[in-house]
Protein backbone atom coordinates (compact mmCIF):
# COMPACT_ATOMS: atom_id res chain seq x y z
CA UNK A 1 0.00 0.00 0.00
CA UNK A 2 1.11 3.47 -1.04
CA UNK A 3 2.08 5.67 1.54
CA UNK A 4 0.29 9.07 0.99
CA UNK A 5 1.73 12.19 2.74
CA UNK A 6 -0.94 13.68 5.13
CA UNK A 7 -2.26 17.24 4.25
CA UNK A 8 -1.32 19.47 6.66
CA UNK A 9 -3.93 21.64 8.73
CA UNK A 10 -3.81 25.26 8.71
CA UNK A 11 -3.09 24.70 12.82
CA UNK A 12 0.04 22.78 12.20
CA UNK A 13 1.00 24.58 9.11
CA UNK A 14 1.34 27.33 11.46
CA UNK A 15 3.07 25.71 13.75
CA UNK A 16 5.58 24.34 11.62
CA UNK A 17 6.22 27.55 10.17
CA UNK A 18 6.18 29.88 13.50
CA UNK A 19 8.79 27.04 15.17
CA UNK A 20 11.37 28.20 12.37
CA UNK A 21 11.24 31.49 14.05
CA UNK A 22 12.98 32.72 16.98
CA UNK A 23 11.59 35.19 18.86
CA UNK A 24 7.45 36.29 17.92
CA UNK A 25 6.94 39.47 19.45
CA UNK A 26 3.26 41.55 19.05
CA UNK A 27 3.81 45.22 19.45
CA UNK A 28 1.01 46.77 20.64
CA UNK A 29 -1.13 49.66 22.07
CA UNK A 30 -4.75 50.92 24.16
CA UNK A 31 -4.38 54.35 22.00
CA UNK A 32 -4.10 55.30 18.45
CA UNK A 33 -1.09 56.76 16.89
CA UNK A 34 1.37 56.38 19.98
CA UNK A 35 4.14 54.60 17.76
CA UNK A 36 3.70 51.27 17.33
CA UNK A 37 4.76 51.50 13.35
CA UNK A 38 7.44 53.38 13.94
CA UNK A 39 8.37 51.12 17.24
CA UNK A 40 8.16 48.01 14.62
CA UNK A 41 10.18 49.43 11.60
CA UNK A 42 13.09 50.94 13.77
CA UNK A 43 13.49 47.47 15.87
CA UNK A 44 13.59 45.71 12.82
CA UNK A 45 16.41 48.28 11.12
CA UNK A 46 18.00 47.88 14.19
CA UNK A 47 17.84 44.17 15.06
CA UNK A 48 18.77 44.12 11.05
CA UNK A 49 21.53 46.31 11.40
CA UNK A 50 22.84 43.99 14.65
CA UNK A 51 23.10 41.11 11.90
CA UNK A 52 19.79 39.36 13.09
CA UNK A 53 17.11 38.00 10.44
CA UNK A 54 14.15 39.79 10.93
CA UNK A 55 10.29 39.64 9.13
CA UNK A 56 7.24 42.07 9.95
CA UNK A 57 4.19 41.44 9.61
CA UNK A 58 1.45 43.78 9.65
CA UNK A 59 -1.96 42.89 10.87
CA UNK A 60 -3.42 46.36 10.81
CA UNK A 61 -6.47 45.42 8.05
CA UNK A 62 -7.52 48.70 8.22
CA UNK A 63 -4.61 51.19 8.23
CA UNK A 64 -1.69 49.41 7.33
CA UNK A 65 1.66 51.72 7.49
CA UNK A 66 4.08 49.21 6.94
CA UNK A 67 4.79 49.77 3.48
CA UNK A 68 5.20 52.77 3.73
CA UNK A 69 7.26 53.21 6.04
CA UNK A 70 9.68 50.85 4.78
CA UNK A 71 9.45 52.37 1.23
CA UNK A 72 7.82 49.81 -0.44
CA UNK A 73 4.60 51.40 -0.94
CA UNK A 74 2.72 49.97 -4.50
CA UNK A 75 4.18 47.04 -4.57
CA UNK A 76 2.35 43.54 -4.88
CA UNK A 77 2.76 40.01 -3.32
CA UNK A 78 3.63 37.36 -5.34
CA UNK A 79 3.17 33.41 -5.66
CA UNK A 80 6.21 30.53 -5.22
CA UNK A 81 4.54 28.73 -8.15
CA UNK A 82 6.51 25.24 -6.85
CA UNK A 83 4.95 25.62 -3.41
CA UNK A 84 2.23 27.72 -3.76
CA UNK A 85 3.42 29.76 -1.18
CA UNK A 86 3.20 33.81 -0.84
CA UNK A 87 7.04 35.19 -1.39
CA UNK A 88 7.19 38.93 1.21
CA UNK A 89 8.21 41.73 -0.19
CA UNK A 90 12.09 42.47 0.74
CA UNK A 91 13.56 45.08 1.49
CA UNK A 92 17.02 46.39 0.98
CA UNK A 93 18.54 45.24 3.90
CA UNK A 94 16.47 42.05 3.33
CA UNK A 95 13.67 42.10 6.01
CA UNK A 96 10.99 40.04 4.99
CA UNK A 97 7.57 41.83 4.84
CA UNK A 98 3.89 40.87 4.44
CA UNK A 99 0.89 43.33 4.77
CA UNK A 100 -2.58 43.50 3.52
CA UNK A 101 -1.87 47.04 1.74
CA UNK A 102 0.53 44.49 -0.77
CA UNK A 103 -2.44 43.09 -1.96
CA UNK A 104 -4.24 46.01 -2.89
CA UNK A 105 -4.05 47.89 -6.06
CA UNK A 106 -5.13 51.25 -4.53
CA UNK A 107 -3.35 52.24 -1.51
CA UNK A 108 -6.22 54.82 -0.65
CA UNK A 109 -8.83 52.00 -1.19
CA UNK A 110 -10.56 51.10 2.17
CA UNK A 111 -10.83 47.68 3.69
CA UNK A 112 -14.13 46.72 4.73
CA UNK A 113 -13.55 43.64 6.53
CA UNK A 114 -15.54 42.26 9.60
CA UNK A 115 -13.72 39.81 12.20
CA UNK A 116 -13.99 36.47 10.43
CA UNK A 117 -12.51 37.72 7.46
CA UNK A 118 -9.90 39.21 9.29
CA UNK A 119 -8.70 36.27 11.29
CA UNK A 120 -8.72 34.29 8.07
CA UNK A 121 -6.19 36.71 6.70
CA UNK A 122 -4.23 36.70 9.55
CA UNK A 123 -4.23 32.94 9.97
CA UNK A 124 -3.57 32.70 6.04
CA UNK A 125 -0.14 35.15 6.77
CA UNK A 126 1.06 32.89 9.28
CA UNK A 127 0.42 29.97 7.23
CA UNK A 128 1.33 30.42 3.72
CA UNK A 129 3.77 32.69 3.44
CA UNK A 130 7.33 31.90 2.79
CA UNK A 131 8.88 33.06 6.14
CA UNK A 132 11.75 30.80 6.21
CA UNK A 133 13.83 30.95 9.41
CA UNK A 134 13.90 34.17 10.95
CA UNK A 135 15.78 35.34 14.06
CA UNK A 136 12.67 37.40 14.81
CA UNK A 137 8.99 38.26 13.74
CA UNK A 138 7.82 41.47 14.71
CA UNK A 139 4.26 41.50 14.34
CA UNK A 140 2.59 45.28 13.95
CA UNK A 141 -0.88 45.69 15.07
CA UNK A 142 -3.39 48.47 15.10
CA UNK A 143 -4.50 49.97 18.96
CA UNK A 144 -6.71 48.11 21.24
CA UNK A 145 -7.12 44.39 21.81
CA UNK A 146 -9.65 43.53 19.55
CA UNK A 147 -9.95 40.81 16.43
CA UNK A 148 -6.31 41.39 15.25
CA UNK A 149 -4.58 41.11 18.37
CA UNK A 150 -6.65 38.05 19.74
CA UNK A 151 -6.20 36.01 15.91
CA UNK A 152 -2.60 36.35 16.99
CA UNK A 153 -2.24 35.52 20.09
CA UNK A 154 -4.70 32.61 19.21
CA UNK A 155 -3.24 31.17 16.34
CA UNK A 156 0.90 32.04 17.15
CA UNK A 157 1.81 28.44 19.31
CA UNK A 158 4.26 29.70 21.85
CA UNK A 159 4.38 33.72 21.05
CA UNK A 160 7.40 35.24 22.43
CA UNK A 161 5.93 37.83 24.06
CA UNK A 162 4.30 41.75 23.72
CA UNK A 163 5.94 45.19 24.09
CA UNK A 164 3.13 47.76 24.58
CA UNK A 165 3.79 51.33 23.46
CA UNK A 166 2.54 54.10 24.92
CA UNK A 167 3.40 57.89 25.08
CA UNK A 168 3.44 59.62 28.48
CA UNK A 169 0.01 61.22 28.61
CA UNK A 170 -2.59 59.82 30.89
CA UNK A 171 -4.90 59.26 28.42
CA UNK A 172 -2.47 57.02 26.68
CA UNK A 173 -1.39 55.37 29.99
CA UNK A 174 -5.08 54.57 30.97
CA UNK A 175 -5.26 52.76 27.33
CA UNK A 176 -1.71 50.69 27.67
CA UNK A 177 -3.08 49.73 30.85
CA UNK A 178 -5.56 48.17 28.91
CA UNK A 179 -3.15 46.15 26.55
CA UNK A 180 -1.29 44.84 29.73
CA UNK A 181 -4.50 43.36 31.37
CA UNK A 182 -5.37 42.08 27.89
CA UNK A 183 -1.77 40.72 27.81
CA UNK A 184 -2.38 39.13 31.53
CA UNK A 185 -5.97 37.30 30.24
CA UNK A 186 -4.49 35.68 27.40
CA UNK A 187 -1.06 34.63 29.52
CA UNK A 188 0.99 36.61 26.98
CA UNK A 189 4.49 37.38 28.56
CA UNK A 190 5.09 41.47 28.36
CA UNK A 191 8.30 41.87 27.10
CA UNK A 192 8.42 45.61 28.58
CA UNK A 193 7.10 49.18 27.26
CA UNK A 194 8.32 51.59 25.13
CA UNK A 195 7.35 54.95 26.27
CA UNK A 196 7.44 57.24 22.80
CA UNK A 197 7.25 60.59 22.44
CA UNK A 198 8.63 61.21 25.75
CA UNK A 199 9.84 64.59 25.05
CA UNK A 200 10.93 67.28 22.35
CA UNK A 201 14.38 68.62 22.57
CA UNK A 202 13.83 72.83 21.89
CA UNK A 203 16.01 73.09 18.61
CA UNK A 204 16.59 76.66 20.01
CA UNK A 205 18.17 76.46 23.41
CA UNK A 206 17.99 72.74 24.04
CA UNK A 207 15.93 72.01 26.89
CA UNK A 208 14.00 69.14 27.01
CA UNK A 209 9.90 69.93 26.94
CA UNK A 210 7.62 67.27 27.67
CA UNK A 211 4.62 68.09 25.38
CA UNK A 212 2.81 64.99 26.62
CA UNK A 213 3.20 64.93 30.32
CA UNK A 214 6.46 63.74 31.81
CA UNK A 215 7.15 60.08 33.37
CA UNK A 216 3.82 58.19 32.46
CA UNK A 217 5.92 55.58 31.05
CA UNK A 218 8.10 54.98 33.54
CA UNK A 219 4.88 55.06 36.47
CA UNK A 220 2.57 52.70 34.35
CA UNK A 221 5.80 50.12 34.41
CA UNK A 222 6.44 50.89 38.06
CA UNK A 223 2.48 50.36 39.04
CA UNK A 224 1.76 47.25 37.07
CA UNK A 225 5.50 45.88 37.96
CA UNK A 226 7.00 45.97 33.98
CA UNK A 227 10.06 46.56 32.62
CA UNK A 228 10.52 49.90 30.82
CA UNK A 229 12.84 49.03 28.03
CA UNK A 230 13.44 53.07 27.26
CA UNK A 231 12.25 56.12 26.11
CA UNK A 232 11.73 57.55 22.69
CA UNK A 233 12.26 61.36 22.29
CA UNK A 234 9.83 63.23 19.78
CA UNK A 235 12.08 64.04 16.40
CA UNK A 236 10.72 65.78 13.40
CA UNK A 237 13.38 64.49 11.55
CA UNK A 238 12.29 60.63 12.35
CA UNK A 239 8.76 61.34 10.88
CA UNK A 240 10.09 62.92 7.48
CA UNK A 241 12.15 60.12 7.69
CA UNK A 242 9.59 57.34 7.90
CA UNK A 243 7.09 59.47 5.25
CA UNK A 244 10.13 58.57 3.15
CA UNK A 245 9.97 55.11 3.61
CA UNK A 246 13.98 55.79 4.40
CA UNK A 247 15.50 54.08 7.18
CA UNK A 248 16.35 55.90 10.08
CA UNK A 249 19.04 53.52 11.64
CA UNK A 250 20.78 54.14 9.13
CA UNK A 251 20.53 57.58 8.35
CA UNK A 252 23.38 58.22 11.36
CA UNK A 253 23.58 58.76 15.05
CA UNK A 254 20.46 60.28 17.01
CA UNK A 255 19.05 60.03 20.76
CA UNK A 256 15.91 57.78 19.17
CA UNK A 257 18.11 55.92 16.73
CA UNK A 258 20.55 54.66 19.92
CA UNK A 259 17.42 54.25 22.05
CA UNK A 260 16.12 51.84 19.50
CA UNK A 261 19.58 50.01 19.21
CA UNK A 262 19.85 49.22 22.85
CA UNK A 263 16.36 48.61 23.03
CA UNK A 264 17.00 45.76 20.30
CA UNK A 265 20.27 45.05 22.11
CA UNK A 266 18.20 44.76 25.28
CA UNK A 267 15.92 42.04 23.66
CA UNK A 268 18.05 40.35 22.41
CA UNK A 269 19.60 39.60 25.73
CA UNK A 270 16.98 39.27 27.42
CA UNK A 271 14.41 37.11 25.45
CA UNK A 272 14.75 33.93 24.97
CA UNK A 273 13.16 31.85 21.59
CA UNK A 274 10.14 29.80 21.62
CA UNK A 275 9.12 27.14 20.38
CA UNK A 276 5.53 25.35 20.35
CA UNK A 277 7.42 22.52 22.19
CA UNK A 278 7.98 24.46 24.91
CA UNK A 279 3.94 24.41 25.22
CA UNK A 280 3.31 21.13 24.37
CA UNK A 281 1.83 22.31 21.36
CA UNK A 282 1.48 19.51 18.71
CA UNK A 283 4.93 18.32 19.74
CA UNK A 284 6.73 15.60 17.87
CA UNK A 285 6.54 16.60 14.82
CA UNK A 286 8.48 14.43 12.53
CA UNK A 287 10.97 17.12 10.37
CA UNK A 288 11.56 18.85 13.64
CA UNK A 289 15.28 18.46 14.04
CA UNK A 290 17.85 21.87 15.14
CA UNK A 291 18.11 23.35 11.98
CA UNK A 292 14.34 23.16 11.50
CA UNK A 293 13.67 24.93 14.67
CA UNK A 294 14.82 28.48 15.38
CA UNK A 295 14.69 28.20 19.09
CA UNK A 296 15.96 24.38 19.33
CA UNK A 297 17.47 23.66 23.07
CA UNK A 298 19.01 20.86 24.35
CA UNK A 299 16.34 19.51 26.21
CA UNK A 300 13.53 20.13 23.62
CA UNK A 301 11.03 16.97 23.55
CA UNK A 302 10.27 17.03 19.81
CA UNK A 303 14.37 17.35 19.03
CA UNK A 304 15.68 14.37 17.25
CA UNK A 305 18.61 12.73 18.58
CA UNK A 306 21.59 12.77 15.78
N1 LIG B 1 9.40 59.58 18.22
C1 LIG B 1 8.81 60.16 17.18
N2 LIG B 1 9.28 61.35 16.68
C2 LIG B 1 8.67 61.94 15.63
N3 LIG B 1 7.59 61.43 14.99
C3 LIG B 1 7.10 60.26 15.44
C4 LIG B 1 7.69 59.56 16.53
N4 LIG B 1 6.98 58.44 16.74
C5 LIG B 1 6.02 58.41 15.83
N5 LIG B 1 6.08 59.51 15.04
C6 LIG B 1 5.18 59.86 13.94
O1 LIG B 1 3.86 59.89 14.46
C7 LIG B 1 2.93 59.33 13.55
C8 LIG B 1 2.21 58.14 14.21
O2 LIG B 1 3.16 57.12 14.44
P1 LIG B 1 2.84 55.61 14.07
O3 LIG B 1 2.15 55.52 12.76
O4 LIG B 1 4.07 54.84 14.27
O5 LIG B 1 1.79 55.28 15.24
P2 LIG B 1 0.85 54.00 15.38
O6 LIG B 1 0.69 53.75 16.84
O7 LIG B 1 1.36 52.89 14.57
O8 LIG B 1 -0.49 54.55 14.77
P3 LIG B 1 -1.83 53.66 14.44
O9 LIG B 1 -2.49 53.46 15.77
O10 LIG B 1 -2.61 54.55 13.53
O11 LIG B 1 -1.38 52.39 13.81
C9 LIG B 1 3.74 58.92 12.31
O12 LIG B 1 3.67 59.96 11.38
C10 LIG B 1 5.17 58.81 12.84
O13 LIG B 1 6.15 59.08 11.84
MG1 LIG C 1 0.43 51.78 13.02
Amino acid sequence: MSEEKKELSQAEKICMKMDKIGKKILIMSGKGGVGKTTVTVNLANALTEAGFKVGVLDTDIHGPNIAKMFGREGELLNQDVSTGEILPVITDNGIKLISLSFALQDPTQAVVFRGPLKLSVIKQFLADVQWGTLDYLLIDSPPGTGDEQLAVCQNIPALTGAIIVTTPQSVAILDAQKSVSFAREVKLNIIGVIENMSYLVCPHCNEKIHIFGKDGGKKLCTDMGITLLGSIPMEPALEETEDNGENWIKKGESVSGTAFREIAAFIEGTVKPTCSADIGYIPQKDDCTPSSCASCTENCPSRKKG
